[in-house]
C-alpha cells in the first residue's frame, strides 16, 4: 500500500509542477500567477476539489506521445467562493501554452456538464495560446463541444470568463457567449486574427494591446465587462462580483445581511438635480446614495459612459441597476448604451435578479453614424428585452424622459410595476424648444413669441403631472425618500408572478 500511496503522490506532483520549473518561473516574470496559484486566490482556503488530474492527450504525431503531462494543461474541479459552490478551470499556460487539446476540451466540457446538473456557476480563467496546433481538427472538434455547452448552460447557470492571458482565434467565442468577460490589464489580449494576419490582410499596423488588450476591450470594442491591474486584483474582485450572482435560474437570490436602514432617508438627494434642466450631474451619486451600504459593482464602467448598470443590494437582495448618465451624451441612448443595456436586463431577467431603472434620457441620439449603424435595429434590443422580462421592475424618473426613450427605460407601459418620479421630472414627447419649433413654425425668428410658447409648453408638460394624471406613474416622491420607496416596492414585489406567452424562443433583433 505504501508504495501504491508513493506512487499517488508521485503523480500529483508532477500535475502540480505543470510545464516545469522555468516554464513557472516565466509565468512569474511576466507578473502572470501559475494556473493552480490563481484557484488559490480564487476560491476559498482548502474548498478546492480538483477533477482529471491524471487526463493525458493521446495524440502521437510529432512526437506528442513522448511529451505528456498530467492535466493536458488546464487544472479544473469545484470548489467555494464565500461557501457558494462554483466550477472552476484554470488554463496552465506553462503546459504546451495553455492550448485547447480533445482531452483538455473534454475536462471543461466535463465540469460544465456538471454545474448544469447541480446548478452552479462556472468560472473560466483563460490563458490559452489557441487550439493545440499538434492536435489539429480534434482540437477543433473539442473547442466545438465546448461552445455548444456554454449556449446550453446560457440562462441556466451563470457563466464567467477571466482573460489572463492570449485568448485568440475562434477561442474567443467560448468567453464571448458566457455573461461577464474580464480581462487583466498588460497581460491579456483577445482577437479573433492576431496583428500579423492584420498587417498582411488590411496593412494595418497594431500592437496585441492595441488590438485586443484590456483597455481596448473594456473602453472601445465592448467585449469586456471590466479590467483590473493584475492577477490578484482580477482574481479578489472576481470574489466580491460572485457574490451578487444567483447560483442558477432556479436558485434564490443570494443574500447578504446588511445594517443599513430600509427607510434611510438622504436628504441630499433633494439637491441633485441641478436648476437649469440642460446642467449635468452624476447619475452615480444617486446610485450609491439608495443601495445598501453604497455598495455597486459597475459593469462596463468604460464604455457607453451614457447608461450605467450594475449590480448592487437593496435590503440585502440583489439588484441589477440600469440608469442613463447625464455626464455622458447628456444621456441620450444610442448604439452602444443600447446593447449594453440589454444585454444586462436580459442577465437579470433570466436568473431572477430584480432591475432598478434610474431614467434621466432626453432621447436617441441623432445622427448619421447613429442611422446608418442601425440605431433602430439595436436600440429595438433594449425595448425588448424590457419588454419580455418579467422579474419585478421599478423605475425612478429623476429628470427627462422624453420621446420613445421614456417608453423603452421600463416604463408602465413595458410592464414596469412600479414607476416613481422625482418632483423634477420632465415626461413629455420631446424638449420644450423642440416641440415649440415644430407646432409654432410660424413663430420662428419671433423670438419674443417662441419663448412665451416654450413657457407655456414647459408647464404644461415638462413635469411628471401630466404622466401622474393618466397612472403612468405611480407616485412623485421627494427624492430624499428614494430608498424608502425603492424597497418597500422590491419587498412588496417579492412573490410577483408574471409569465409570457408559451413559445420555443422570441426573435429579438440581434
Ligand atoms: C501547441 C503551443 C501553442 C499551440 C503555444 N504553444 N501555443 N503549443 N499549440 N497553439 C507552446 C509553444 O510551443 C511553447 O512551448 C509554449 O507554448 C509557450 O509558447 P511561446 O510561444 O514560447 O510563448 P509566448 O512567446 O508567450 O507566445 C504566446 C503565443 C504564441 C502568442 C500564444 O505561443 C503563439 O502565437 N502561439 C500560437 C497561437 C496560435 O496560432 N494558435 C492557434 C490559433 S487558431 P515550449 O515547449 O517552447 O514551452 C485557433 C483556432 C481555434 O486557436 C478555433 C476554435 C473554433
Amino acid at each position: 500500500m505504501q508504495q501504491i500511496i508513493e506512487e499517488l503522490e508521485r503523480r500529483r506532483l508532477a500535475a502540480e509542477q505543470g510545464g516545469g520549473q522555468k516554464r513557472i518561473e516565466a509565468q512569474h516574470a511576466k507578473g502572470k500567477l501559475t494556473a493552480r496559484e490563481r484557484i488559490g486566490v480564487l476560491l476559498d482556503e482548502n474548498s478546492f476539489e480538483e477533477w482529471d488530474v491524471f487526463v493525458e492527450h493521446r495524440c502521437t504525431d510529432f512526437d506528442m506521445a513522448e511529451k505528456t503531462v498530467p492535466g493536458d494543461g488546464v487544472v479544473t474541479g469545484h470548489g467555494t467562493i464565500n461557501g457558494r459552490t462554483v466550477f472552476v478551470f484554470s488554463q496552465d499556460f506553462t503546459v504546451f501554452g495553455g492550448s485547447l487539446s480533445e482531452a483538455h476540451a473534454g475536462k471543461i466540457c466535463k465540469i460544465l456538464d456538471h454545474a448544469i446538473k447541480v446548478g452552479a456557476p462556472v468560472i473560466g480563467l483563460n490563458d490559452s495560446g489557441g487550439a493545440r496546433i499538434q492536435e489539429g481538427i480534434d482540437s477543433l472538434a473539442g473547442y466545438a463541444e465546448v461552445f455548444q455547452r456554454n449556449v446550453l448552460a446560457s440562462g441556466v447557470i451563470p457563466q464567467i470568463s477571466m482573460i489572463m492571458g492570449p485568448c485568440a482565434g475562434g477561442a474567443v467565442y467560448s468567453p464571448a457567449i458566457t455573461d461577464f468577460v474580464f480581462m487583466v490589464r498588460n497581460t491579456s489580449y483577445m482577437f479573433v486574427t492576431g496583428p500579423e494576419v492584420v498587417k498582411t490582410v488590411t496593412h494595418e499596423t497594431v500592437t496585441h494591446e492595441e488590438l485586443g488588450g484590456a483597455t481596448t476591450h473594456s473602453s472601445r470594442s465592448g467585449v469586456a465587462d471590466g479590467a483590473f491591474d493584475n492577477d490578484i486584483d482580477a482574481l479578489l474582485n472576481l470574489r466580491r462580483f460572485f457574490d451578487f450572482l444567483p447560483l442558477s435560474n432556479m436558485a434564490d437570490p443570494p443574500e447578504r445581511e446588511t445594517v443599513d436602514p430600509a427607510d434611510r432617508v438622504e436628504l441630499s438627494l433633494d439637491s441633485l438635480i441641478p436648476d437649469n434642466s440642460n446642467k449635468p450631474y452624476d447619475m452615480h451619486e444617486l446610485i450609491t446614495k439608495v443601495l445598501d451600504d453604497g455598495d455597486f459593482f459597475e459593469l462596463k464602467p468604460d464604455y457607453a459612459g451614457n447608461i450605467i448598470t450594475g449590480f448592487g443590494r437593496m435590503e440585502g437582495l440583489t439588484v441589477g441597476v440600469v440608469a442613463n448618465q447625464p455626464m455622458v451624451l447628456a444621456g441620450c441612448l444610442d448604439i452602444q448604451s443600447s446593447v449594453k443595456a440589454a444585454r444586462f436586463v436580459r442577465f437579470c431577467d433570466a436568473f431572477s435578479i430584480p432591475i432598478l431603472t434610474f431614467v434621466d434620457v432626453p432621447g436617441f441620439l441623432p445622427g448619421t453614424a447613429q442611422e446608418y449603424g442601425g440605431i433602430i435595429r439595436h436600440g429595438a434590443k433594449l425595448l425588448y428585452a424590457y419588454a419580455e422580462c418579467t422579474v419585478p421592475k421599478v423605475t425612478v424618473i429623476t429628470r427627462k424622459a422624453y420621446g420613445g426613450a421614456y417608453d423603452v427605460m421600463a416604463s408602465k407601459h413595458l410592464r414596469g410595476d412600479v414607476n416613481l418620479a422625482w418632483p423634477s421630472a420632465e415626461i413629455a414627447v420631446m424638449g420644450p424648444k423642440g416641440a415649440v419649433e415644430i407646432i409654432f413654425r410660424e413663430d420662428i425668428g419671433d423670438e419674443e413669441k417662441i419663448a412665451q410658447r416654450t413657457e407655456e409648453y414647459r408647464q404644461k408638460f415638462a413635469n411628471p403631472f401630466v404622466a401622474g394624471h393618466r397612472g403612468f406613474i405611480d407616485d412623485v416622491i421627494l427624492p430624499r425618500d428614494t430608498r424608502r420607496r425603492l424597497c418597500r416596492s422590491l419587498s412588496m414585489l417579492r412573490n410577483k408572478q408574471l409569465d409570457n406567452p408559451w413559445r420555443k424562443h422570441g426573435n429579438i433583433p440581434l
